[in-house]
């Protein structure tokens, strides 16, 4: 049962009205009686027919992930304040953003923009890296748990990824995730990996460029079959952002994108550039990422190679045609010097006679 407006929750934060209705539950603006601040408060509601240790075990859970989560500080990371366990289900308390989501804004107002949907990416790209770096797994990464406020873009929702991959939960019934943006192998019942994220960040983003799902609107089952097929993923109007998705969206993990190159290319796509362009030359370090090589399957520039090229038919002379006789020519071993001019000569034996010999030119010396 949902809890009524006015509820006061661990004798500190005030429900206000409701700001978001999702499958799990509701989230309140609340006031946050202690530090006299608004605050976010997700309620959770867990089905009835879930038993007393499964209940526990879920609470104790969202707990966990909600302290794993407030241990990463990162601008597109959502700032959990507090989990609260009361009326024996799981409360999560978070910053309250003026934000909507990528899924209300691309209901409202159509398809984004391949440019603005990269700089999203990247963004949740960052709180991916940050939070796998702690050896979290988000586990549901859709556009309904990105929020995007004026100037930023913020992943929310870990407290309930934790519960996801449990099977006493999926046979109590609780379905989690969309089936749109779970990573194939997940379906075919691998274990949750970083990688699966980035699957599920592609698939957003799919959803953010082309207004619709990836699935459209076939069953998880027949999507999946139909990218195994090899196909290319009809992404008409996905534009510079088309490598990127294609390549977050393989269907073997071991091929799919890594993060890093993928934020580089979101990062090119969101500057206005190519996902494929090269990056300015910088002096290489040793193991930079700027020495790896192009990211791509295909050459990075569609330019001759030096060595295709036809040879040069402008008619430029060669230095060596320039030069004096003599001039700049290095002297082979043997080769007969040319005889030392009379002053030469002259300059030669009164060196000799003035100077000890260690003073003489090397010239000199050689010559004895
Ligand atoms: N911290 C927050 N600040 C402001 N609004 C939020 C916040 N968290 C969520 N919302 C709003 O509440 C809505 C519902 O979120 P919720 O996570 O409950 O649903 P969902 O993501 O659609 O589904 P699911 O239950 O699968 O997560 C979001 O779409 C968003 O508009
Ligand atoms: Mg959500």
């Amino acid at each position: 049962m949902r809890a009524p407006s006015g509820y006061l929750l661990a004798a500190r934060y005030r429900l206000m009205e409701p700001v978001g209705r999702g499958g799990m539950g509701t989230v309140w603006r609340a006031h946050d009686e202690l530090l006299d601040r608004d605050v976010a408060v997700k309620e959770v509601r867990l089905p009835a027919v879930l038993d007393e240790e499964l209940r526990a075990e879920l609470c104790a859970r969202t707990e966990r992930e909600g302290r794993a989560t407030a241990m990463v500080a990162h601008p597109s990371v959502i700032t959990v304040f507090d989990v609260v366990t009361e009326d024996d289900r799981p409360w999560i308390v978070m910053e309250l953003l003026r934000a909507k989501s990528l899924e209300q804004l691309i209901q409202e107002d159509g398809p984004l923009e391949p440019r603005r949907a990269a700089e999203i990416g990247r963004q949740i790209l960052g709180a991916l890296r940050a939070v796998h770096a702690k050896g979290i797994l988000h586990r549901d990464v859709k556009p309904s748990n990105v929020l995007v406020t004026e100037d930023r873009a913020v992943l929310t929702d870990f407290g309930l990824a934790a519960l996801e991959g449990d099977v006493s939960i999926t046979q109590a019934g609780i379905v989690l995730g969309s089936a749109g943006y779970i990573a194939p192998e997940r379906v075919l019942g691998a274990k949750a990996s970083p990688a699966g994220d980035l699957w599920s960040l592609g698939a957003t983003l799919y959803t953010a460029v082309e207004g619709r799902g990836l699935h459209g609107r076939r069953t998880a089952a027949a999507a999946l079959a139909a990218l195994t097929t090899g196909e290319p993923i009809p992404m008409p109007k996905a534009g510079p952002l088309a490598p990127v998705l294609d390549a977050l969206l393989r269907i073997d993990p071991a091929t799919r994108l890594d993060s890093v190159r993928a934020s580089l290319m979101l990062a090119r796509v969101a500057a206005g550039g190519s996902a494929e362009e090269p990056l300015p030359r910088r002096p290489s370090r040793p193991g930079s990422v700027m020495t790896q090589p192009p990211f791509t399957r295909r050459p990075a520039h569609r330019g001759l190679h030096r060595a295709d090229a036809p040879a040069p038919t402008l008619n430029v002379p060669s230095p060596r045609q320039e030069r004096k006789p003599g001039e700049g020519v290095h002297r082979k071993r043997g080769e007969a010097r040319p005889a030392p001019s009379a002053y030469a000569r002259l300059k030669a034996t009164v060196i000799k006679l003035c100077l000890p010999r260690r003073f003489w030119p090397r010239e000199l010396r050689k010559r004895g």
